[in-house]
């Protein structure tokens, strides 16, 4: 008669459907108990896709049999998404990820990756379990900010794990990419590369991705929105006012996408003097309060000019995390806690049309002749502003 140990054996035969490594190895097996010729298997599988619990079923069943008894089992596995889809199929493809945040901006330059990364810290810091997914496909520059340039990649079957600094999960296509490579891509594959981004990396459970995203309005911020839920935009912004004619753009956007905007972030607002610690205005300050009126919406924080900020941005050390005593880390912490209060207050049992247009394959967003348009119709001929091509 067989024994506990004896079915453990067994089952460090049955792999994890699509890794190398057997259900024991990854520490699934949760509890077995023996029953007569019955086994009570109990696993937590981070799956709840259909087709893995069968197969896994199949495979248990197969082994246990193997050595004369029968197998109950008894999987826990996270409840499938019921809202958690932008997606034509109705697929979340990141359904382990509660909430996503879009870091945008109207043009590169402004601090989009140093806000994303000194918000994902101080997100950390206060508890919530975080991660950055780098998107800006043409400049990849947060794995130098998290001090992770030149780190490898584990690679677990034919997925990649993230990266881990300062208690924040990172990937991104700078750690994909050989350094230094140019990127010249067409929309199709922008589109490519981030859904890969979100499915082919074995993302934990996470409270919150940031997800930074290459500057302006396109394909990138499209295929997003189209492929997982999001649940806030956040815009950062200079003070100045292109780059505020540019971020109008950028909230437009996220309106035209349903996407809830937590906040703007007004950065390089004012310049702390690193000799006499006193603030002046150089870009202008406090123009960002009329643009989040205007969208309804508040300024998550005003973030001045100061060298530590970009110093610690080269070095891969975020303010927030080695000089937690200083202006801008308390500014950052107080951001990061409004984003958390925003993204709480965001309903999970959204549906699609909650959030997103749904589009069949090949229809764009503001077209007006999608499945379900967007609340607010395009009149026909008209652009829709997201800079997707449709006119
Ligand atoms: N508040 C700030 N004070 C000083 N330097 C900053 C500040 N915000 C960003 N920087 C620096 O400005 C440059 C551009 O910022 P970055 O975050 O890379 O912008 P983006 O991602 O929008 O292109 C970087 O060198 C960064 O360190
Ligand atoms: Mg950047």
């Amino acid at each position: 008669m067989a024994n506990i140990e004896d079915i453990k054996k067994e089952l460090e035969k049955v792999k994890y459907p699509g890794f190398a490594k057997s259900i024991i190895e990854f520490g699934f097996v949760k509890d077995v108990k023996i029953d007569g010729e019955n086994c009570l298997i109990s696993l937590d599988i981070t799956s709840s896709a259909k087709d893995v619990e069968e197969q896994l079923t199949k495979d248990i069943n197969a082994c246990i049999s193997a050595i004369g008894m029968k197998a109950t089992l008894n999987f826990n596995k996270p409840a499938a998404p019921k809202q958690s889809s932008n997606t034509v199929s109705g697929n979340n493809i990141a359904p382990q990820i509660k909430k996503i945040v879009m870091v945008s901006s109207g043009k590169g330059g402004v601090g989009k990756s140093t806000t994303t990364v000194n918000l994902a810290v101080a997100a950390a810091m206060q508890g919530k379990k975080v991660g950055i997914l780098d998107a800006d496909i043409y400049g990849p520059n947060i794995p130098r900010m998290m001090g992770l340039n030149g780190k490898e990649v584990e690679v677990i079957g034919d997925k990649a794990k993230p990266l881990n600094a300062y208690g924040v999960d990172v990937m991104s296509m700078g750690v994909l990419m050989e350094e230094g490579q140019a990127v010249i891509w067409r929309g199709s594959m922008i589109m490519k590369a981030i859904q890969q981004l979100l499915r082919d990396i074995l993302w934990e459970n996470l409270d919150i991705l940031f997800i930074d995203m290459p500057p302006g309005t396109g394909d990138a911020q499209l295929t997003l929105a189209q492929s997982v839920p999001v649940a806030a935009g956040i815009n950062v912004t200079t003070p100045q006012h292109v780059a505020l004619d540019d971020s109008r753009r950028s909230l437009d956007m996220f309106e035209k996408l349903h996407i809830p905007v937590a906040g703007v972030v007004e950065n390089m607002s004012g310049f702390i003097c690193p000799s006499c610690n006193t603030e002046s205005d150089i870009f202008g300050m406090g123009t960002c309060d009329a643009l989040a009126d205007q969208y309804n919406t508040q300024v998550l924080g005003s973030l001045p000019i100061e060298p530590a900020i970009r110093e610690g941005g080269d070095a891969g050390k975020p303010i927030v995390y080695f000089a937690p005593e200083s202006v801008s880390a308390k500014r950052y912490m107080e951001a990061a806690a409004k984003v958390i209060t925003f993204v709480d207050s965001i309903d999970d049992d959204r549906t699609n049309e909650d959030i997103q247009p749904t589009t069949p394959p090949g229809v764009s967003a503001c077209s007006t002749t999608a499945a379900a348009a967007p609340k607010k119709e395009q009149s026909s001929g008209e652009s829709c502003g997201t800079g997707c091509g449709c006119h």
